[in-house]
C-alpha cells in the first residue's frame, strides 16, 4: 500500500518531469516546426489571421442577422400592446393559417405540409410564452385551475400537431383531423381571450401588466 502511495506521486512527478523534458526537446521540434509553419505562414503573409478575423466577422454578422430575424418575427407581438392583446393578434394568426389549410385541397400537400410547419412554429413560439410567463403568471394570482387546463390542452395541440405531420396529407382523415383539432384551438383561444386573460388582466396593477407584457415578449424573443 506505501509502495504503492509512494509510487504514485513519483509516477505523477516523474510524468510530469518527463513532460517537462519531454517538452523542452518536443518544443525544440515544435519549435522548428512551428518555425517551419509560420515561415510559410509569413509566406501567405498573414493569411492565418485574416481568417481568424473574417471567421469573426462572419460570426458577429450571422449573430446579427440572427437577432434581426427574431426581433423581426416577434415584432407584431411587441408592436401589438398588453400582452392580452400581443396574444389576441397571435390567435388571429394562427386562425388565418388554419384558414389557408382548409382551403387546400389533397392535391396541394406541399402547400400543407408548409403551411403545417408555420402552424407549429406560431403555436410553439405562442406556448412557450403562455406557460413561462401567462400561465405562471395566472396561478401566482389564484388562477391555478385554469392555468393547469390550459397548459393540459397546450399538450393536445402538440399531440394533434404530431398525428398530422405523421399522417397522409392526401387522405380525406388529414383535413377532417385538422378540422377537430382547429375546433380545439379555437375553443381553446376562446376561453383565454373572453375569460382567463380579462380576469388576470383585471386582477394585475398596470405596473404588474406591464411587467407581464416584457416577460411575455423576453420568452417570445427567445423561440422566434
Ligand atoms: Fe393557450
Ligand atoms: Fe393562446
Amino acid at each position: 500500500m506505501a509502495t504503492t502511495a509512494a509510487d504514485r506521486p513519483k509516477t505523477s512527478r516523474s510524468r510530469a518531469a518527463s513532460t517537462r523534458a519531454g517538452n523542452d526537446k518536443p518544443n525544440e521540434a515544435k519549435g522548428s516546426n512551428s518555425n517551419a509553419k509560420s515561415g510559410s505562414s509569413r509566406g501567405g503573409l498573414g493569411q492565418p489571421g485574416l481568417a481568424v478575423g473574417a471567421a469573426a466577422a462572419g460570426l458577429v454578422a450571422g449573430l446579427a442577422a440572427n437577432f434581426v430575424r427574431k426581433a423581426i418575427v416577434q415584432a407584431p407581438s411587441a408592436l401589438a400592446g398588453q400582452w392580452d392583446e400581443a396574444l389576441k393578434a397571435e390567435h388571429q394568426a394562427v386562425r388565418l393559417i388554419f384558414d389557408k389549410i382548409e382551403k387546400t385541397d389533397e392535391h396541394n400537400t406541399t402547400k400543407r405540409a408548409t403551411l403545417l410547419m408555420q402552424l407549429k412554429h406560431a403555436l410553439a413560439k405562442h406556448a412557450v410564452e403562455e406557460e413561462n410567463a401567462v400561465y405562471a403568471c395566472l396561478r401566482d394570482h389564484a388562477q391555478k385551475t385554469e392555468a393547469d387546463k390550459l397548459n393540459h390542452e397546450h399538450g393536445y395541440v402538440k399531440q394533434y400537431l404530431y398525428d398530422l405531420s405523421m399522417m397522409d396529407r392526401r387522405s380525406p382523415k388529414w383535413i377532417a383531423k385538422l378540422r377537430e383539432f382547429r375546433s380545439m384551438v379555437e375553443d381553446h383561444m376562446r376561453e383565454e381571450e373572453e375569460s382567463v386573460f380579462p380576469q388576470l388582466r383585471a386582477s394585475l396593477t398596470e405596473e404588474e401588466n406591464k411587467q407581464l407584457t416584457m416577460a411575455m415578449n423576453k420568452e417570445g424573443l427567445k423561440v422566434a
